[in-house]
């Protein structure tokens, strides 16, 4: 096991800046999932952290040794891929012993780990078989049980349940969570999947153009996106933004825009915000601290325990609540809906950059 350090990680491929600054560390033990989506530069900098790519400039540490210029081979680190990277022509036993083979651990050594990381992951019973007669879900297991058998110090996954079906995925996160934590082996996940990424991780770093826009725990992404990129990636359906003003009336201070006008309790110091609520933040009863609007329905989804209701505000902006329950609204109908004051996000437009009022 190790602690991991990345310090100011760049890498460009010509002009492509693919990684442009990356700062971050991770401690022994930990699973911090990379979340960002596709062509910000997370298979870079896992491929960056395994050594397979050269970085442009900045250092990596394993524990407080430097090495960003040490060859794959001399890292500690296994790697698992979205493509279910197993040997075609081995059986499954022989895949997952193949890296304890090129080591030269002995048969004796080999078999041993081979069937400890097989019963870890299931898959006793598929030893003798070749990858071509198992399924996706088995394969990928192969090539997990392989990642794991010579116990790396830090584990790289590049988006490794991209290619299985819904249900294999759920399940399948829950399993290389509970082997992770067993383990206690370092992880460094690559996912573009929010859901994966708030369920799996101990903490995420969310990324955009190869850069981190912000880490922290589920909660505190979920409950404090530093920007307005990682405010609308995570949550779904996403977060309502709009176009305010501060305006002061006596004593009291309102953002207003768009057909919305909320009271806020601190000057934010910027005449002009953007102002964002969550779809689940917004009620179809009054509560504590909500604030009433009145609109007219465009447009009613169902998903499951929910209904998602489009809305025109006066004015014209949309406006995306979601109720629990099953509702029926019609189309053009006036209703009433609750916004929650105190769940009101403000963001500085220059800076994009979350204010905290
Ligand atoms: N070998 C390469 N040569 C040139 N550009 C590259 C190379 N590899 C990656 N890039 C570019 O670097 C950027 C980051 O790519 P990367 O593959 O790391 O993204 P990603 O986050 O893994 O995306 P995805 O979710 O689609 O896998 C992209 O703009 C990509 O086109
Ligand atoms: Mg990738």
């Amino acid at each position: 096991m190790a602690k991991v350090k990345i310090e100011n990680l760049k890498k460009y491929f010509g002009k492509v800046k693919a990684l442009n600054g990356i700062d971050l560390e991770i401690g022994d033990g930990e699973f911090v999932v990379l979340l960002g989506p596709s062509g910000c530069g997370k298979t870079t900098l896992l491929r960056s952290v395994s050594g397979l790519e050269k970085v442009t400039e900045g250092r990596i540490f394993f524990d407080d040794k430097e090495i960003t210029n040490l060859p794959p081979k001399d890292r500690n680190i296994s790697m698992v891929f979205q493509s279910y990277a197993v040997w075609p022509h081995m059986k499954v036993r022989d895949n997952i012993g193949y890296p304890m083979k090129i080591k030269g651990f002995s048969k004796e050594e080999i078999e041993k780990k081979v069937l400890w990381a097989a019963e870890l992951l299931n898959i006793s019973e598929l030893l003798d078989r070749y990858p071509a007669q198992l399924s996706g879900g088995q394969r990928q297991r192969v090539a997990v049980a392989r990642a794991i058998v010579l116990e790396p110090a830090v584990l790289l996954m590049d988006e490794p349940l991209s290619n299985l079906d819904a249900l294999l995925r759920v399940k399948m996160r829950s399993e290389i969570k509970k082997l992770q934590e067993r383990l206690g082996v370092t992880t460094i996940y690559m996912t573009h999947d929010q859901v994966e990424a708030m369920t799996m991780g101990d903490r995420i770093a969310v990324m955009l153009s190869g850069r981190i826009q912000q880490v922290g725990k589920a909660s505190e992404i979920y409950h404090k996106p530093a920007n307005i990129f990682v405010a609308g990636f995570i949550g779904s359906p996403q977060m309502n933004f709009y176009k305010v003003k501060t305006v002061s009336e006596g004593a009291n201070l309102f953002v207003e825009g768009e057909g919305l006008k909320v009271p806020i309790k601190k000057d934010p110091n910027v005449d002009k915000l953007v102002l964002g609520i969550r779809p689940e933040h917004i009620y179809l009863e009054k509560e504590e601290n909500t604030m009433e609007i009145e609109v007219e329905v465009y447009f009613i989804e169902k998903l499951m325990s929910d209904t998602i209701v489009h809305a025109n505000l006066d004015g014209g902006s949309r406006i995306v609540a979601k109720i629990p329950g099953d509702h029926e609204f019609k189309e053009g109908e006036k209703i009433k809906l609750y916004i929650d004051k105190e769940r009101i996000h403000l963001f500085d437009p220059k800076t994009e950059r979350r204010l905290d009022i």
